[in-house]
């Protein structure tokens, strides 16, 4: 069945079929059929108005360093592409949800304000790293956010303060049609070479345990709890398991990496297989930390 998109829709700036192979760091995944790519929000906010009114179901892509598609997308992506300009007010710093995550880390860090540097190594885009609550070596996002602009599933756009019980570990409410648009970060005043040190010192420990040569989507299963699933994966044996291109590193059991030409099939697989060994092995049923996108049998769309 296909069914024809509202002119509405079709202002808003657009490709068609475009290879999540290009659209995420992992490199798997078919095509994106309508990849929406607004410059303002209010652009953003025709979009989600216009799906909202013709009950179009639809995505939000950030940077895509945390997923994993399987399949071709038929449906509508949105994936802003404000312009990347932080700014900066005292101790706060404010930047679009499309602004580069390490970017952001850095221009913090340039300008001599502490508590950002935890997101020094982690990709993506701040979008991205809101709605996961992204986070790294005992600090998330939730440490510094003290406001937030986001779209509601129709269309109206909220700014306001985080609530407790908005956003925990690698979860917040910010899914199910919410769009993340900007963000803003309380930091400390802290001295440039103290905090460069420290995200250099961050780096350095990701290097050597994190496969960073390779593509990936960063750590697959979410540490249960009190328990960490890179060692329940790699005490199960599972480092080296590989199915095609597509393998458990060797380096950090809880990254799995695409040698080249690793296949959606190929890496569904080898999550199921890596699952079914921990729950065997340990009874913990890992669940995925990675966003996972199966291939929709929705209608297609058509434009004019
Ligand atoms: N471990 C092993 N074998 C492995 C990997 C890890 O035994 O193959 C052991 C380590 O020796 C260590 C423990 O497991 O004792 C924890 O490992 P690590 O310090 O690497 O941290 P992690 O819990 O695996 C978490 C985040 C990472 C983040 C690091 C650093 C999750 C799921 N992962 O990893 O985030 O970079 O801490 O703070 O919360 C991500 O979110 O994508 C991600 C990679």
């Amino acid at each position: 069945m296909t069914r024809p998109l509202p002119d509405e829709l079709l202002k808003v700036p657009h490709r068609r079929d475009v290879p999540f192979a290009r659209l995420t760091t992992l490199g798997v995944g078919g095509l994106c059929r309508w990849l929406f790519e607004p410059t303002t929000e209010l652009e953003a906010q025709a979009f989600v108005r216009a799906c909202a009114r013709e009950g179009l179901s639809w995505r939000v892509l950030g940077g895509g360093s945390n997923l994993v598609v399987l399949g071709d997308v038929e449906g509508p992506v949105l994936r802003l592409a404000l312009p990347k300009v932080a700014c900066r007010e005292g101790r706060r710093f404010t930047a679009p949800a499309s602004h580069g995550h390490i970017a952001l880390a850095e221009a913090a860090a340039e300008a001599g304000l502490a508590g950002l540097e935890f997101a020094s190594g982690i990709p993506g885009s701040l979008g991205g790293a809101i709605r996961m609550n992204a986070g790294a070596y005992g600090r998330e996002w939730i440490d510094v956010l003290v406001r937030y602009r986001f779209l509601t599933p129709e269309g109206e756009l909220v700014e306001k303060a985080p609530e407790p019980g908005e956003f925990t570990y690698r979860w917040s409410f910010l899914t199910g049609g919410r769009v993340v648009l900007s963000a803003t970060a309380e930091l400390a005043d802290g001295n440039p070479a103290t905090i460069r040190a420290k995200v250099a010192e961050y780096r350095e420990k990701r290097g050597t345990s994190q496969p960073l040569s390779r593509r990936n989507a960063g750590c697959i299963f979410k540490n249960p709890p009190g328990q960490s699933a890179g060692r329940l994966i790699d005490q199960a044996g599972l480092k080296g398991l590989r199915v095609g291109d597509a393998e458990v590193s060797p380096e950090h059991a809880n990254f799995l990496v695409n040698h080249g030409h690793a296949t959606a099939a190929e890496f569904a697989e080898l999550m199921d297989r890596v699952q079914a060994a921990v729950l065997e092995r340990w009874g913990v049923a890992l669940e995925a930390e990675v966003e996972i996108w199966r291939d929709d049998p929705g209608a297609s769309l058509q434009g004019h």
